[in-house]
């Protein structure tokens, strides 16, 4: 082997190497690295001081709409999505430019499977260029299919939401089980004109007692100040058990139950066991109790003094279910205003994107 053939192999062997190198460092800190993100604590207790100034704030005009609009189970992944994340990237925009919301609420499985790194990323970045204030809750999706095993770990998906522009993400307490509770406040006027309580209802199949009492703080944090409570939201991702009893209420005619919007019910409603939350709901004046989780599901229903509204999913959804053809896709806009609550449906069609 002459000089001139042992370099072109030499070039040739290192071109293969550092491409295989290359290929590798991809997959491994794309698909098995685990981001562990920063290692925060916060021992909150009931003894606390509570600072009125700490939460997260938007801004309602005096006297006129403020709309919130919400994202229910976005659901992409780094693999599966990999070439049609646009699809829901457009969707999103189009129910954006059709509503012009104040707001934006998701609830939960914004990602799901284990690679959710660039998923979030992109979700995260799109948020951004709307410009518009937004808010995430966790589902059960969100850091993998499987606990918390996913590439971004929870702190990691709590950095990059903290980190986001336009992000009113705020990671709560570190020892009541779920880091993502925290709540807002819709400010009029200088005043608290609706609290948004974002309840962590994620991984775990109930809000257990001490996210309850984490609640209970802020709210009692707030009457103190501000002499009242205003008629409040709670989003979460998994619905009640009471979203259950609100259901055949309504289709048995009990009175006083009402619904607002279209109603869809394709998929099971048995949701999670969420430890007496509905009666803290109502002890604190929430009224209005939004979920996701359920896909085939979407309907607004008053039980009790309480609108319970299963959001409209975001992204594809359907199929053929009990033998009819089904798709629901969109998402599900509320108008606050003069002390009342509206609800819309935007649906997006099969294929218009
Ligand atoms: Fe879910």
């Amino acid at each position: 082997m002459n000089k001139k053939t042992r370099l072109k192999l030499i070039i040739s062997l290192s071109s293969v190497g550092a491409l295989a190198l290359g290929v590798f460092g991809f997959i491994y800190f794309s698909y098995l690295h685990h981001y562990k993100g920063k290692d925060v604590h916060y021992d909150w207790k009931e003894t606390d001081p509570f600072d009125i100034n700490s939460l997260p704030k938007v801004e309602k005009k005096s006297g006129e709409e403020f709309r919130i609009l919400n994202f229910a189970d976005i659901q992409i992944c780094d693999l599966e999505n990999m070439f049609n994340r646009d699809k829901v990237h457009k969707e999103m925009t189009y129910l954006v430019e059709q509503t012009k919301p104040h707001l934006i609420t998701l609830t939960g499985d914004q990602t799901w499977s284990n690679e959710n790194r660039y998923s979030l990323m992109n979700i995260i970045s799109w948020l951004d260029d709307y410009k518009i204030p937004y808010a995430p809750i966790y589902g059960n999706h969100d850091f993998g299919n499987e606990g918390h095993v996913a590439v971004a770990t929870p702190n990691y998906c709590c950095d990059l939401y903290e980190n986001g522009k336009y992000s009113l993400f705020k990671r709560g307490p570190t020892n009541i089980d779920s880091l993502g509770n925290y709540a807002i406040r819709v400010m009029e006027d200088n005043k608290t004109y609706s609290l948004l309580y974002m309840v962590d209802s994620g991984v775990n199949e109930k809000v257990n007692d001490q996210q309850i009492s984490y609640f209970k703080w802020i709210a009692n944090g707030v009457k103190e100040v501000e002499g009242s409570l205003p008629k409040s939201f709670a989003f979460m991702h998994k619905p009640l058990p009471e979203y259950i009893n609100a259901y055949y209420a309504y289709q048995s005619g009990v009175p006083g139950v009402e619904k607002r919007g279209e109603m869809y019910h394709y998929y099971y409603l048995g949701g999670s066991q969420q430890n007496g939350f509905f009666d803290f709901a109502q002890s604190i004046n929430i009224d209005n109790i939004v979920a996701g989780h359920q896909h085939g599901n979407c309907f607004s229903i008053k039980y009790n003094g309480v609108w319970l509204t299963s959001s409209l999913k975001t992204g594809e959804f359907g199929g053929t279910i009990d033998n009819e053809e089904v798709y629901l896709s969109g998402a599900t806009l509320f108008k606050l205003n003069n002390q009342s609550s509206e609800l819309e449906n935007i649906f997006v069609k099969k294929g218009q994107f």
